[in-house]
């Protein structure tokens, strides 16, 4: 997809389409006037005769057009004026654009962007307009064996903007892009059924990273090194598969001598519960249990995109969660890299265990940073349900940047908590701690097992289990928590 600014009038600019807005009670937006001045009064009457009423999302196509620059015109509604906020511009853009990718057009101007938005400058909403095209093009790498229908003509993509904010336009652009990039990146991962997105299969996709983009390095641990690290958490985990486990280390280079910044991503490639076993009911879904994993890649592909100037290191610990006769059992003990055992009183509760040994591998770095991203608890979405990533940590200026970085990305997470009352749930007789407290509060119980590993390092874990995907008729990785990850990397106070 190519980008660019356009600083015409919608009156002079010739395009394929241009998307003009529409408000409640029929106030057309500022380039929808300029063409209907233009085309002597073709769209308010339209609007007059009730075709159009300016309802959020509402769309029609107009075509065919005389004495117009442009071969069609996408007028779309935008809702209410005095509440035309990020949301409803996302909405009313992602709407148009559906309809314009059913056309033959080649090429389409979004001019939506010359309203004023609340809660949006200029650099904002041509990052957003990147972002929306982006997700109207996507598509799921589907293994269907009917005909593919035929790609959409759709190549370029202008968002308008007033001549002295070209920049601005500009800058929002790229990185909505290399957003955009990340997010498909990470999409299309965890879109694969769990038999092709294999730990050895995220090990190769890290490959191709450090393939493609200079500044990325790339080193995958197997089962020998893990034994001589002593990961005996993350082992445990992957005891009953055939499948061998990869620990995914990557570096990205591009802020000097500075201390990386640290993201570990939970890679479970499949969720069986182990000898814990799950209940049938949506067990598919379990192929996502890799989406941390998957968006701490695709944060690293949008930050060697756009060639940020930091250091970033990324660790997946990838394994299969699967019963057999070598499964670790319910009772079993292990002993962390960290040194700490652990009573592992329920195999479904491998995320943590897995992380556990991340958290501890990644101090070799010395981190400024850590942040650990997970599906770990179902408990999150039965708080926050699927708008909202939880969000932990042990530092309360982290936690504040990355729930603002999640608000201006339109990524959100709220902070829950993290007390030493919570602790107690994990007491066991026989080892540290366990690896599950009782069933009240588990999203914080588990935050607080990975507290346990992350003293003295500045930490933060992003439990997405509500928000990565989606279920039912939408089915798919959603590319979160990508687009927060990058607003904080873009803004992080140093
Ligand atoms: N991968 C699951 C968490 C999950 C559940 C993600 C539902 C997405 C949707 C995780 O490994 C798990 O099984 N957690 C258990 C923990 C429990 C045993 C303490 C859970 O949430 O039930
Ligand atoms: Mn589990
Ligand atoms: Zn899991």
């Amino acid at each position: 997809m190519e980008h660019f600014v356009v600083t015409a009038s919608a009156a002079r600019q010739r395009t394929d389409c241009a998307i003009v807005g529409v408000f409640e009670k029929g106030a057309l937006g500022i380039a929808a006037g300029e063409l209907d001045t233009k085309l002597g009064g073709t769209l308010s009457r339209l609007v007059k005769n009730g075709d159009v009423r300016g309802k959020l999302g509402e769309t029609l196509l107009i075509g065919d057009l005389k004495g117009s620059p442009c071969q069609r015109i996408v007028l779309v509604g935008l809702g209410g004026r005095d509440t035309f906020t990020r949301k409803q511009y996302r909405k009313a853009l992602a709407a148009a654009l559906t309809l314009v990718i059913k056309t033959g057009a080649r090429e389409a101007v979004n001019y939506l962007s010359l309203e004023k938005v609340r809660g949006a400058d200029v650099y904002s909403l041509s990052r957003i307009t990147a972002e929306v095209t982006a997700n109207a093009l996507y598509r799921i790498p589907d293994l269907k064996s009917t005909k593919k229908p035929p790609a959409p003509a759709l190549k370029r993509v202008g968002s308008a903007a007033d001549r002295s904010d070209k920049s601005a336009a500009d800058r929002g652009l790229t990185h909505g892009q290399g957003i955009s990039t990340g997010m498909a990146f990470m999409r299309d991962l965890a879109n694969l059924p769990p038999n092709v997105c294999t730990p050895s299969y995220l090990a190769n996709a890290t490959r191709g990273l450090a393939r493609d983009y200079r500044g990325i390095r790339v080193k995958i641990l197997g089962e020998p090194e893990m034994r001589r690290l002593k990961m005996g958490a993350l082992l445990s985990v992957t005891n009953g598969t055939e499948e061998p486990a990869r620990l995914i280390v990557a570096e990205y280079r591009g802020g000097g001598t500075a201390p990386p910044i640290a993201l570990v991503g939970k890679g479970v490639t499949f969720d069986t519960g182990g000898i814990s076993l799950k209940p049938p009911p949506a067990m598919d879904e379990m192929k996502f249990d890799m989406s941390g994993a998957a968006s701490v890649l695709g944060t690293l592909k949008t930050v060697a995109e756009l060639k940020l100037p930091i250091n970033l290191v990324v660790v997946v610990p990838a394994c299969e969660n699967m019963p057999s006769g070598r499964a670790t059992k319910p009772g079993d003990i292990v002993t962390t890299m960290s040194g700490q055992t652990v009573e592992i009183l329920n195999t479904d509760a491998e995320g943590r265990l897995i992380l556990c040994d991340a958290l501890t591998y990644v101090r070799k770095f010395k981190p400024a940073v850590v942040i650990d991203v997970a599906t770990l608890t179902g408990a999150v979405v039965m708080a926050l349900g699927s708008h909202l990533s939880g969000l932990f940590g042990n530092d309360e200026g982290l936690i504040d940047e990355l729930r603002e970085a999640g608000e201006r990305a339109d990524d959100r997470a709220w902070h829950l908590p993290l007390m030493d009352e919570y602790h107690e749930g994990l007491k066991s007789n026989f080892a540290d701690f366990a690896n599950v407290a009782g069933r009240e509060g588990g999203a914080i119980t588990a935050a607080c097992y990975l507290a346990k590993f992350t003293k003295d390092l500045k930490w933060a874990h992003l439990d997405v289990a509500g928000t990565a995907y989606q279920g039912g008729a939408q089915k798919g990785s959603t590319g979160r928590p990508v687009p927060l990850l990058v607003e904080y990397l873009l803004s992080r106070r140093q």
